[in-house]
């Protein structure tokens, strides 16, 4: 069996792909996914998580939506990017996967009292469920075995100048996950960046010669649109899976321990992830930093997950 991981998600063109890559290597045993409001609405990223479960034939895996909203922040979407449906490009049928009526966060609660092991949290949004858990329930810390998150960024913000989407959306959230004292590692934009869809990608993909191929090559494409609008680039990057390939391979994400810091106050510089690389402000370090990926192997996992869930959804 793999290392058991809970995703919490806001489906969302990556976190689509992440969710895929978890179901499809046996690295890893996907105990559930949750949702939260970030890319879209909590109703559309539970129904785009469904979907998803859908056209993979992930049909095993409870999926529990969690909070509608950030503990302080009033809720900002990002329809710009991921459309208004949040999975805008591919045509989905009626989903056939329900989700199960536990609040995510009862369902993480459980699940991490349950299991035989501890577990892995997977977060690729904001972190308002994982924090209402670690809030709520501190008898549980003890079961996780670390949070590996996409969000923040070592360098520069993709929603404002200094501040990356999951982390802008609720930094009380993210400030009281670095703080909690879980072992918790940090895939930002500045990894996620080197994780781009470029035309080969989408090439092995549409010749895997499945319908969940060709349904990821237009996640891809629509994705790309936005990113060449939106940011100037020439292939999307997808952050969410570089933060289950740290799960799934820690060779393929390269990571060093640094001093976190989420700035709460800052007129301009609100959800900003501070990395202390470099011991400047004597804090000892609070989490693992990812810096580079070995792009060869992070691709040849995630086509061959989509490759797996393809050949079983349509034998
Ligand atoms: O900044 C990128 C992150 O924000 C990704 O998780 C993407 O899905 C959005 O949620
Ligand atoms: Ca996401």
């Amino acid at each position: 069996m793999g290392v058991p991981i809970i995703i919490d998600c806001d489906p969302g063109h990556d976190d689509a792909l992440a969710i895929m890559l978890a179901a499809g290597d046996p690295a890893v045993d996907l105990l559930a996914i949750t949702t939260v409001a970030g890319n879209q609405t909590l109703e559309k990223t539970t129904l785009n998580a469904r979907r998803v479960c859908t056209v993979a034939g992930i049909t095993d895996v409870p999926v529990a939506a969690g909070c509608d909203r950030p503990l302080v922040a009033p809720l900002r979407t990002a329809g710009d990017v991921h459309g208004e449906s949040g999975l805008d490009g591919p045509r989905f049928p009626e989903p056939t996967v329900d989700a199960v009526p536990e609040h995510a966060v009862e369902l993480m609660r459980r699940l991490l009292t349950e299991h035989p092991e501890p577990v892995t949290l997977v977060p690729t949004a904001p972190l308002t469920n994982i924090a209402l858990l670690l809030t709520r329930h501190p008898e549980v810390r003890g079961r996780i075995r670390e949070i590996v998150l996409m969000g923040g960024s070592t360098e520069r913000g993709n929603r404002t100048p200094a501040a990356e989407f999951n982390v802008h959306v609720d930094p009380e959230a993210a400030d009281i996950v670095f703080r909690s004292g879980v072992p918790v590692t940090m895939c930002g934009l500045n990894v996620t960046h080197q994780a781009l869809a470029t035309p080969d990608v989408l090439a092995r993909l549409e010749g895997l010669g499945t319908e969940l191929g060709r349904t990821c090559v237009e996640l891809m494409t629509f994705f790309a649109g936005t990113y060449r609008r939106l940011y100037g680039f020439t292939a999307p990057p997808l952050h969410d899976p570089v933060a289950v390939a740290r799960v799934l391979d820690p060779a393929i994400v390269h990571c060093v321990e640094a001093g976190v810091t989420v700035e709460l106050r800052g007129e301009y510089t609100r959800g900003a992830t501070v990395v202390d690389l470099h011991g400047y402000l004597g804090h000892p370090p609070n989490a693992r930093v990812a810096l580079t990926l070995d792009r060869d192997l992070f691709w040849d996992r995630l086509i061959n997950a989509v490759a797996t869930l393809g050949a079983r959804a349509n034998p």
